[in-house]
């Protein structure tokens, strides 16, 4: 397939998952740019979705938000053929539930992405982005993946992203649907579900709950603002070769013992609060992912990281009617299920 790069940047847009925490970032940079963009949001509001995420852009002109499963084509259809292309952001995207229960991650993940790659196909798309991760690539001790490299996928959440990939790629080569993939690194930034480490620590701390830290805490995530992984997949949209996976990688490598010592000493609240939990099963002990293809497009992290994580505890503090109630809600059972045992066997660090 000719690799080359669409000849202007496709306007009309289905962005799926478009309610999700980065999804939602990429909705409202897209549309305070430009208002008037045509922009469908497609999102089933799973736990994960929150409508007021996108509260900030959704009186734009160009904007409509429809409530509905990518795995739906009765659903996807009809929003494929008001479009001229789709940046699939929507999955289940939480390593811990796809350990609890694999089965909406193969729904979504996998067969969504097939749904949407089908009926972008028979619209004759001018581009489908799929928003991948570099967790595909598995665990690394040393050095950094390339696109190039064997993917080695080690939780379901990871081998359905995997295999969503290849479903992408396959799109490409076979009926020559121009398609990019990106693969980005431990994204963070305001309206993350708090679920997720950055999240969930620094509310905890705010309300003086311990700090469920897996393991010995010395597991290395790569930290890339959220402002910087739209901008990644906006420009893959815009000037991505077709057929090509463009690696995304913060810069930012720290364990998770030195990213919970941060987000206490931001708060100025002691370390007595970390307490070492039984570890994820599985649990993946570094990423990292070499990003020099997405370089030579032009892109660069603009974020600061510690100004970025900064500001990102400063949200949280600020906005507790955001995060407040759905810790309360479906989270309360999840968190329970999660992180009781592991409570009760917990330990502080040495
Ligand atoms: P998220 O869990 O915050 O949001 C996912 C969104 O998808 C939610 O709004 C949810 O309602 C929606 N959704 C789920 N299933 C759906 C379905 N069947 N049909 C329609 N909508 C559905 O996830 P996120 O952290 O914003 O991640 C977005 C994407 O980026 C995911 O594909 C994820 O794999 C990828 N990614 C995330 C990170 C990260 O650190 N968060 C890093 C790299 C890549
Ligand atoms: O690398 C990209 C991936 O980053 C994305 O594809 C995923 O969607 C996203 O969830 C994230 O996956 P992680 O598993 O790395 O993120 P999480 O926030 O769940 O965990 C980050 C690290 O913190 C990981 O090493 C596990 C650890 N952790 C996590 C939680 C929730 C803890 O120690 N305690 C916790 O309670």
């Amino acid at each position: 397939m000719a690799k080359s790069g669409p000849r202007s940047a496709p306007r009309r847009l289905l962005v799926t998952g478009g309610a999700g925490f980065i999804g939602s970032a990429f909705v409202r940079r897209l549309l305070r740019e430009d208002p008037d963009r045509p922009l469908i949001v497609l999102d089933k509001l799973t736990y994960a979705g929150n409508r007021a995420n996108l509260e900030p852009v959704a009186d734009s002109p160009g904007f409509r938000f429809v409530v509905g499963d990518i795995a739906d084509a009765q659903v996807v259809e009809p929003l494929a053929g008001e479009v001229d292309a789709i940046v699939n952001f929507a999955a289940e995207s939480h390593v811990d539930r796809s350990i609890e229960s694999p089965d909406a991650f193969i729904r979504t993940d996998v067969y969504g992405t097939y749904v949407l790659l089908d009926a972008a196909r028979r619209h004759g798309h001018r581009r489908y982005v799929q928003v991948s991760t570099d967790e595909v690539y598995g665990s690394l001790a040393t050095g950094s993946a390339g696109e190039s490299d064997r993917l080695e996928p080690r939780s379901p959440y990871a081998a359905s992203k995997a295999a969503g990939d290849m479903l992408v790629l396959a799109y490409g080569t076979t009926y020559g649907l121009p398609v990019g993939v990106t693969r980005a690194s431990n994204t963070f930034g305001p309206y993350q579900y708090p679920e997720k480490i950055l999240p969930l620590f620094t509310t905890n701390a705010i309300d003086g709950q311990p700090l469920p830290l897996y393991g010995d805490g010395l597991h290395v995530r790569d930290w890339l603002y959220v402002d910087d992984h739209c901008a990644a997949v906006e420009l893959v949209l815009s000037d991505g070769a077709a057929g090509e996976v463009y690696n995304v990688a913060g810069g930012n490598e720290l364990t998770n013992l030195d990213l919970t010592h941060l987000i206490l000493d931001e708060l100025g609240l002691p370390r007595s609060l970390i307490r070492s939990v039984p570890d994820r099963p599985g649990h993946d002990r570094r990423y990292s992912v070499d990003a020099g293809k997405i370089r030579e497009l032009g892109w660069r992290p603009q974020a600061s990281f510690r100004h970025a994580l900064s500001e990102t505890i400063r949200w949280y503090v600020d906005h507790p009617e955001w995060w407040r109630p759905l810790k309360d809600g479906e989270y309360l059972g999840y968190y329970r299920r999660q992180y009781a045992e592991r409570l009760e066997e917990s330990s502080s660090l040495p």
